[in-house]
């Protein structure tokens, strides 16, 4: 165990990380509730929307149908966008762990790039196709990218589950003591793991259909009979998908290694709690309640798995002997400071317009005219992105003219 510790600290970048190995961490945390909550909506709304499709007959069924498969259209480019982020983190704080278990299954880590290409496109082709009178077999294109989306969520999980079994490596790199550098297995799956995070799709579509019938109540060509069949629809998903995806997710608590203590850690109990919760509360949800709070909640409840998966990989690699805490740290200031301000000044500003911008004009019927507020917001946000890319050129000439005086 220790030999394994070893080798993983010394498979650390010797530049060390710029900053605390916790901010990191966090980062890693917030960002992947983040990927997690579009990986589930768009599980949940393409697996819907099939459903939808096969039962469009049915009065709004048809209508329902076309609106989620543009959802989970753009669904996967967000959680695409997404996974960038805790991507890198992850790379900066376990980057031993993480480059060790792609290697390991190289092919499925490359597989995963092309599946998901073809698996965007067989959407794009049904997303295409998929308006009144379409025919049944264009949702061939449906079912075989829902099921690349799902073999995708399998590969990112043997990758980070793979992480977490250091002990295991060797045998995988050299069974029997003969090196297979084919990278053509997929070497450790959690079954209970991979199923609860994927099941949490039920919920996901359900929460998102509630917000959907509050966000379009001003508008008319959104008659009430239509917002009530989908909120109707989304309470009754939101809290039998809760309570399902409470099976899996105790499961889960009960496969923890037994000498980890992790079966009985608190935070896994919240998390079953938090389900078992949403579950009980979604129920009993009527017309009268904010269509936004069951999605505000759940994704409290993605924040807490996510914490809860970060504690799981912390306990299991200090079993190893490896712990973030003792990455070396060369603190670079300029450089955390401008991420920073990115964060704030361009994610939060510019970001921000688009979404308000977005928001409201989706809840105006017709034209669409920015108020003061919005419009300043606006003006904003373009004063921020000029005082961003000058300061971006600006110090890296900077730092350029510098090295090369030196
Ligand atoms: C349809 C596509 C995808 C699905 C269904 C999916 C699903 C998942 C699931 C289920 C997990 C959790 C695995 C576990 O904890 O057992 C996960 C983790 C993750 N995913 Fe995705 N994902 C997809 C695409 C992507 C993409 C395109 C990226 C990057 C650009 C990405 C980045 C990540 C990262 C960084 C993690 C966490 C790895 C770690 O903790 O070390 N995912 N994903």
């Amino acid at each position: 165990m220790a030999d394994i510790g070893t080798i993983m600290n010394a498979m650390r970048d010797p530049a060390g990380v710029p900053g605390s190995p916790v901010l990191f961490q966090a980062l890693m945390v917030i960002t992947w509730s983040l990927h997690i909550a579009f990986v589930n909506l768009t599980l949940g709304a393409s697996g819907l929307a099939i459903f939808a499709f096969h039962n469009r007959g049915k009065p709004h069924w048809a209508r329902l149908s076309i609106t989620l498969t543009q959802v989970a259209k753009v669904g996967v480019s967000l959680l695409i966008v997404l996974g960038v982020a805790p991507l890198l983190f992850t790379q900066v704080i376990y980057d031993p762990q993480w480059y060790a278990s792609n290697v390991l299954s190289g092919r499925w880590a490359i597989a995963f790039i092309l599946t998901l290409v073809v698996a965007y496109c067989c959407w794009f082709a049904f997303y295409y196709a998929n308006r009144e009178g379409a025919k049944k077999h264009i949702g061939l294109y449906a079912w075989i990218a829902f099921a690349l989306f799902c073999l995708d969520g399998l590969i990112m999980h043997a990758l980070s589950y793979q992480e977490l079994l250091p002990g295991q490596w060797m045998h995988w790199y050299a069974p029997g003591g003969v090196v297979d550098t084919s990278g053509a297995s997929l070497h450790a799956i959690q079954w209970p793991r991979y199923i609860f995070i994927m099941s949490l799709g039920l919920p996901a579509v359900g929460v998102f259909l509630m917000a959907y019938a509050h966000y379009f109540e001003p508008r008319e060509d959104h008659e009430p009979s239509y917002r009530e069949f989908a909120r109707a629809l989304g309470r009754r998903l939101a809290s039998r998908g809760f309570t399902i995806a409470l099976v899996p997710m105790l499961a889960w608590q009960f496969v923890q290694p037994a000498a980890s203590g992790l079966a009985w850690h608190p935070v896994g109990w919240a998390l079953a709690a938090a389900l078992l919760a949403m579950g009980i509360w979604t129920a009993r949800l009527d017309a009268t309640t904010h269509g936004y709070r069951p999605a505000a909640a759940s994704f409290a409840v993605l924040g807490l798995l996510a914490v809860w998966r970060e504690i799981i990989r912390a306990v299991s690699l200090k079993r190893f002997g490896y712990e973030i805490g003792n990455y070396p740290v060369h603190p670079d200031w300029p450089t955390t400071l401008l991420f920073f301000a990115t964060l704030v000044g361009v994610g939060g500003l510019v970001g921000g317009f688009y979404l308000v911008l977005l928001y409201r004009s989706g809840r105006t019927q017709g034209h669409y005219t920015a108020d003061k507020n919005v419009s300043l917001l606006g003006s904003a946000a373009i004063v921020v992105l000029g005082i961003w890319t000058a300061v971006f050129f600006i110090y890296g000439i900077a730092v350029w003219v510098r090295n090369s005086i030196i």
